[in-house]
C-alpha cells in the first residue's frame, strides 16, 4: 500500500481539521471536529465498516477469540450495522440460511444475511422473535445497546447498565453451551449481583477496555465466556436489582493493559 502523505491518515484526508464558526453549536462543533479528525471513523469507511464501534469488536476478538467458530450470533442495539457486518461475515450467513439477528428501535439499513428487528429489546415480543430469526441457539449474544442520552448522566448510566443486565439474562436463557456474551457497561457500573449471576454460568468474567474505545469517556465492556448451559428443567435466573456496585471481578487493568473510556454512540456515516 502507498504511504499517505505527511500530515494525513491512510485516507489521505488530513488529521487535526477544524470546523468553521457558524451556525453550529460550540458543542456540536467540537464533537463534529472529533469526529472527523478520528482515525477510526476514517478507518471505517476505508475498510466499508458502517461504524467505527467495529474495531471494538475487533480488538475484543482479536484478544479474546468471542466469534471464533460461531454458527449463530445475536446482536442487541445494532444500528448501523458495523457489529451484524462482522457477524455476518463470521457465520457466512446468507439471506438463504439467516444466522445473525440484529435489533434497534432506530432504523437500520438491510444487511445481506441479517434478519434486522426494528424494536425495542425490552418488548416482550423481542427475544421470541430474535431467536425465531436465527433457527438456534445463538453461540454470541453482543449488546452495545446505549440508552439515549438525557442529559443527565446518572439517568443515562442507569438506564445503559439497565440495558446490559437485561442482555446478560437473556443471553442466559438462550446461549448455546460454550457460548460467550458482550455487552457495553460502564466503569463501576456493573452490579455485584449481575457479576455473581454471570460467574455462575460462565467460566471467565472480564471487563474489557478496547483502543477504539475513547480514551475519555467510561464506556467499558463485560465479557462472559463459556457459557456452562443449563440443566434440564432448571428455569433461567432471574434479576433481583441489588445496588452494590462492587467490582469483584477480573480486570485486563490489573494485568497491565492500556485503558481508555467511551460512552457515546458512535456512528461514521455509511
Ligand atoms: C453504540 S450504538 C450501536 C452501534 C453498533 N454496535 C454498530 O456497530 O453499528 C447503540 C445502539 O443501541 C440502540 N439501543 C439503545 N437502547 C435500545 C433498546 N432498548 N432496544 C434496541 N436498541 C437500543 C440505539 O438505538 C443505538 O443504535
Amino acid at each position: 500500500m502507498t504511504k499517505p502523505p505527511v500530515g494525513t491518515n491512510r485516507t489521505g484526508r488530513k488529521l487535526g481539521q477544524k470546523v468553521k464558526k457558524g451556525k453550529l453549536k460550540a458543542s456540536s462543533r467540537r464533537w463534529l471536529e472529533r469526529h472527523i479528525n478520528d482515525p477510526y471513523v476514517q478507518r471505517a469507511k476505508l475498510e466499508g465498516y458502517r461504524a467505527r464501534a467495529a474495531f471494538k469488536l475487533l480488538e475484543i476478538d482479536e484478544k479474546h477469540e468471542l466469534l471464533k467458530g460461531a454458527r449463530r450470533i445475536i446482536d442487541l442495539g445494532a444500528a448501523p450495522g458495523s457489529w451484524s457486518q462482522i457477524a455476518a461475515n463470521i457465520t457466512g450467513s446468507t439471506d438463504d440460511d439467516i444466522r445473525v439477528a440484529a435489533i434497534d428501535f432506530l432504523d437500520m439499513a438491510p444487511l445481506a444475511g441479517v434478519k434486522v428487528l426494528q424494536l425495542d429489546f425490552l418488548d416482550p415480543d423481542a427475544p421470541r422473535l430474535l431467536m425465531d430469526s436465527i433457527g438456534g441457539a445463538p453461540n454470541v449474544v453482543l449488546s452495545d445497546m446505549a440508552a439515549p442520552t438525557t442529559g443527565h448522566q446518572k439517568t443515562d448510566h442507569l438506564r445503559t447498565m439497565h440495558l446490559c443486565e437485561v442482555a446478560a439474562y437473556f443471553a442466559v436463557e438462550v446461549l448455546a453451551e460454550g457460548g460467550h456474551f458482550l455487552a457495553k457497561t460502564f466503569q463501576g457500573g456493573t452490579e455485584r449481583d449481575l457479576l455473581n449471576m454471570l460467574k455462575q454460568n460462565f467460566r471467565q468474567v472480564i471487563h474489557v477496555k478496547p483502543g477504539a474505545s475513547r480514551q475519555e469517556s467510561v464506556e467499558m465492556f463485560l465479557l462472559a465466556k463459556h457459557f456452562k448451559g443449563r440443566k434440564p428443567g432448571e428455569l433461567p435466573p432471574q434479576p433481583d436489582h441489588a445496588s452494590e456496585q462492587d467490582l469483584n471481578v477480573d480486570d485486563e487493568r490489573n494485568h497491565g493493559d492500556s485503558w481508555d473510556n467511551d460512552d457515546e454512540r458512535d456512528r461514521s456515516s455509511p
